[in-house]
């Protein structure tokens, strides 16, 4: 996962988002899950965000999305399946931005290649996907987007590059924590290790689309301003086994 964008640094200050190996012992989960979970989020310590991620996803999040990993399975499905379908969509509405048209459809055919492997994985384990109760954590970033036709635009691909980074911030820590913990599915750490990189490609991507509609400044200044956004919608959300 590059931790870097371009070589810069574009992590606004101050952001909060600190880490609650506490708060993880006390859930009431599988107690072996949150057991290595616990002994993972002390290895991983505070090192820092994800560029250009403001803030790092609390350290208890990886024990209470690993309690139930059907449902994580199956919200980690749906967010493929949006991924591929939010492609198609901007495609969809701004079909006269020929830059852009080609990389989507790219990307689209790229996350519903995903959906397909994490539908395998439900399959496999004889779990059935269920209705999509929303992303709260999405349609709260895309409050910030501003309206006018081109602005939306920008504002789009910059909150799906982030979104995109969040995922892969998270899907690593799925990969870590599943190769840490010697019961698992041996093939899952690893298949999250590679969904992380492709996500983390995902993220830079975006911003790359970005560029081809705004300034470069431009879209670093509001890559900035939706990041620090970004890291306080992620805290608001409750911790569940969700990818968002
Ligand atoms: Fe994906
Ligand atoms: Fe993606």
């Amino acid at each position: 996962m590059s931790r870097t964008l371009a070589g810069q640094s574009l992590i606004p200050a101050p952001c909060s988002g600190e880490g609650a190996v506490g708060a993880l012992e006390g859930l009431s989960v599988d107690g072996h899950v949150a057991h290595f979970a616990v002994a993972f989020a002390r290895r991983r310590g505070h090192q820092g965000a994800v560029e250009p991620l403001c803030n790092q996803t609390p350290d208890a999040w990886l024990g209470v999305a690993l309690s139930d990993l059907g449902a994580l399975l199956i919200d980690h499905a749906h967010c493929e399946k949006k991924a591929a379908a939010h492609a198609i969509t901007l495609v969809n509405q701004y079909p006269e931005q020929s830059a852009i048209v080609t990389p989507l459809i790219n990307l689209a055919q790229e996350e519903l290649r995903h959906f397909r492997q994490v539908f395998a994985l439900l399959e496999a384990r004889g779990l059935t996907l269920t209705i999509d109760r929303g992303d709260p954590y999405v349609k709260g970033l895309m409050g910030a987007a501003r309206h006018s036709r081109l602005e939306r635009l920008v504002d789009r691909l910059l909150i799906a590059s982030l979104v995109e980074a969040r995922s892969a911030e998270r899907l690593q820590l799925l990969g870590d924590g599943l190769s840490a913990d010697g019961s698992a599915d041996g093939t899952l750490g690893p298949f999250y290790s590679r969904l992380a990189r492709a996500e983390a490609g995902h993220h830079r991507l975006f911003v790359r689309l970005a560029k081809k509609i705004a300034p470069d400044d431009d879209v670093k200044a509001r890559l900035a301003h939706l990041a620090a956004i970004e890291a306080e919608v992620m805290l608001a959300q409750p911790l569940a086994p969700r990818i968002h």
